[in-house]
């Protein structure tokens, strides 16, 4: 359900990079990268699964934790380095919450931003669970 990727990181005396490459690194064509920043501590946010969608979130600043649901199992884990990337599949719930101050999450998604692809209510997320199961 999670996969961390660990992406090489290119350093020497100058400093780091990271380059991120569709259906390279980042296991499909790239179509939307967004980013969340000023993030409340006290807040949670996500709550949320995808029909369709893959997401890989890389924290590139700060650290911040996800709650990740797929109906069977759920776990926690922290983001906190630049070169590692969580690969979100489809129908995952997941919420994010523990936000350093300086926490910047980025997100590369495989599709443009779709409000039709989210399931926000989790009683129907487990139903669609279920039902797909069974089909
Ligand atoms: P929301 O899904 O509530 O964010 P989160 O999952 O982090 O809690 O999104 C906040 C708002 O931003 C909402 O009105 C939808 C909009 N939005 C876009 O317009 N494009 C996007 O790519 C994303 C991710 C959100």
């Amino acid at each position: 359900m999670a996969r961390l990727i660990d992406f090489r990181e290119i350093a020497d005396e100058r400093g780091a990079l990271v380059a991120l490459e569709g259906d390279s690194n980042i296991p499909f064509s790239i179509r939307r990268v967004y980013y969340l920043y000023q993030l409340r501590n006290d807040v949670r946010r996500g709550f949320h699964a995808h029909r369709a969608l893959e997401q890989v979130a890389v924290c590139i600043s700060g650290s911040c934790s996800f709650l990740l649901d797929d109906g069977h199992t759920r776990q926690t884990l922290k983001l906190s380095s630049p070169h590692q990337g969580l690969c979100i599949d489809r129908m995952v719930w997941h919420e994010m919450f523990d936000f350093s101050s300086d926490c910047v999450l980025m997100v590369i998604a495989s599709e443009h931003y779709d409000e039709s692809d989210y399931i926000r209510d989790y009683e129907q997320f487990i139903k669609e669970t279920l039902d797909a199961k069974h089909s």
